[in-house]
């Protein structure tokens, strides 16, 4: 499986966890992350503008990189530009959705909890999703924007307490309404899966879409590893880097530094 190389796409750090965890199951595998800050939140565009911002960054990206695969990262881009992308790009697609179908199997009492942004609650994908998997149960949903900008400003420098105060009004959200499986809809809650496993009773289930994701990454990985193409594209960035493509201040590169620090991935700037 050498010289496959995936592009990771996310508005933030949101989609670290991803490629973190892809790494782990299979290093030999070239990755990029690309952090597309300059239009985060994303979760507060309308649908044209994520279409249109996503497709600008992801042609970017895949000039300069010119990956087999890429992995959106982030669930408000793929509810809401996954077909645009595909029908505009040529490689492979893999997206990230709220895990949906999953809490629906794991419920007992039949309410779920969706935490996602503003504009992946509303979305009609997710509410297909609803319908198609979890028609049964009661979907409690929260857009949490302000959990999301925490997360991608002041999360590295946050103590425990104050990441704790910082998920508390999601979990009164869906502790109120009695939900027992709660879906993290956002890449960026992955960053917080212990404060909210602290926050919330032990018999609440919390799920993500992480796992499958990556599977469905193997997935491909294979299926190209199996012909020519493999060897055709080199990336211009080591086994692994990540860029962003906005830093407001010296404060944010001091930040998406000490990230990458974090996850041991060598922080390599703007990309340009
Ligand atoms: N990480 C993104 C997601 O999974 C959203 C963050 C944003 O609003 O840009 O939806």
């Amino acid at each position: 499986m050498k010289n496959i190389q995936i592009l990771f796409l996310d508005s933030g750090t949101g989609g670290l966890p991803y490629m973190i965890h892809l790494k782990e199951i299979a290093p030999e595998i070239r990755c990029v992350y690309v952090g597309d800050t300059a239009n985060f939140p994303y979760g507060e565009k309308t649908l044209e503008q994520i279409k249109f911002m996503a497709a600008e960054t992801v042609e970017r990206a895949i000039k300069r990189f010119n990956p087999q695969i890429v992995v959106v990262a982030c669930n408000t881009i793929s509810v809401a530009a996954l077909k645009t992308l595909r029908a505009r790009f040529s490689i492979p697609f893999v997206g990230t959705v709220p895990a949906i179908k999953l809490a629906a199997a794991l419920t007992e009492n039949k309410k779920i909890g969706l935490l996602a942004t503003r504009y992946t609650i509303e979305d009609s994908y997710t509410t297909d999703l609803i319908n198609q998997f979890a028609s049964d149960c009661s979907v409690f949903k929260r857009g949490d924007a302000e959990l999301i900008s925490f997360i991608e400003h002041n999360l590295f420098t946050a103590s425990y307490e104050e990441k704790l105060k910082a998920v508390k009004p999601a979990v009164d959200f869906f502790k109120k309404a009695d939900v027992d499986t709660v879906v993290l809809a956002c890449t960026h809650f992955l960053h917080l899966i212990s404060e909210f496993k602290e926050s919330f009773e032990k018999n609440v289930k919390i799920v993500d879409s992480r796992d499958g994701v990556i599977k469905q990454a193997m997935r491909l990985i294979k299926e190209i590893s199996n012909t020519e193409k493999s060897n055709d594209s080199i990336f211009d960035v080591a086994d692994m880097g990540v860029f962003v493509t906005s830093l407001r201040n010296k404060d944010d590169e001091y930040e998406y530094r000490n990230w990458c620090n974090l996850f041991n991935v060598p922080f390599l700037g703007l990309l340009n």
